[in-house]
């Protein structure tokens, strides 16, 4: 049973971030950091990932960091047995790295196709494998996969990001089943709308913002701060019970059907 006074808290806890140098990755390193955990930053950008380090030790925060590319399936094992060495034991995992390539399907090359799966699929495979063997060992662990609203809900030139934000869940749901017995959990957030460099290029159109904005039931887009919650939630002793979940941190855009507000 959690302790309902501390049930958030993750002090004595190692929690490792993949994808921790922009945006929502970053936002969750930071959270965890301020909930207690030791953070461990991995990003492909290596410099980024410790400057994100660097952000957490000057608040007071205990992090380190180091360059990881997720695609890669031998790097992240090494990473996984390296963080062990180092620190003992990984309590819980964050992973965000994701791409996405706006084309209709019909314009999708087959190089289009490969880096998107790649990276969004492969790369959530990768983690969880690592991340699922490591607790497994251990027996016991929170996993974290960053899926997005568009795994239920698409619009033109999302079919592939959104394919693979749907293939994520089921493989969440997967291993949860799987290693749930191991008192490990296994979950994936969906957020909405975030404002990080990934949705930069919206922000630039004032029309295309705006519409994201009015399209979800909160009318505006998320900081990349507001998702460090969900992710401090889903990594504590606050979601014990929780497990093979998509928690929707999307300000209700799911919960909208259609467009038009009836006059009611
Ligand atoms: N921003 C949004 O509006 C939004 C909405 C729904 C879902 N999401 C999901 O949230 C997650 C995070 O999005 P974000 O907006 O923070 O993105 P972001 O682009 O700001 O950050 C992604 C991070 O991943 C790192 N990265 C890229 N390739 C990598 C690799 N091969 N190995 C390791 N690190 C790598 C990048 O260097 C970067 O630091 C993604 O999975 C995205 O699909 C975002």
């Amino acid at each position: 049973m959690p302790d309902l006074s501390s049930m958030f808290r993750l002090d004595g806890r190692v929690a490792l971030v993949a994808g921790a140098a922009s945006g929502i990755g970053l936002a969750s390193a930071e959270g965890l950091a301020a909930s207690g955990a030791l953070v461990v930053c991995a990003d492909i950008n290596g410099p980024g990932a410790e400057k994100a380090a660097d952000g957490i030790r000057s608040r007071g925060g205990q992090a380190d960091s180091f360059a990881l590319d997720v695609t890669d399936a031998a790097a992240v094992d090494q990473a996984f047995r390296d963080v062990e060495k180092r620190h003992g034991r990984i309590h819980a995992v964050v992973t965000t790295p994701a791409v996405n390539i706006r084309k209709r399907l019909l314009d999708y090359t087959s190089a289009d196709f490969d880096k998107v799966v790649r990276l969004n699929l492969a790369g959530g495979f990768h983690v969880l494998q690592a991340a699922g063997r490591h607790m497994l060992a251990k027996k016991g662990g929170s996993i974290v996969l960053f899926s997005s609203m568009r795994a239920v809900t698409v619009e033109p030139g999302q079919s592939i990001y959104a394919a693979t934000k749907a293939g994520l869940i089921q493989m969440v749901r997967g291993l949860a089943v799987e290693l749930g017995p191991a008192g490990v959990r296994v979950n994936c957030i969906a957020p909405g709308v975030v404002e990080t460099p990934l949705t930069a290029p919206i922000k630039d159109k004032p029309e295309w913002y705006q519409a994201y904005s009015n399209r979800n039931a909160l009318n505006r887009w998320a900081k990349a701060e507001e998702m460090a919650g969900p992710v401090v939630f889903l990594a504590s002793d606050a979601s014990s019970y929780v497990t093979g979940a998509v928690l929707f941190a999307d300000g209700g855009w799911t919960a909208i059907d259609g467009r038009f507000a009836p006059p009611v």
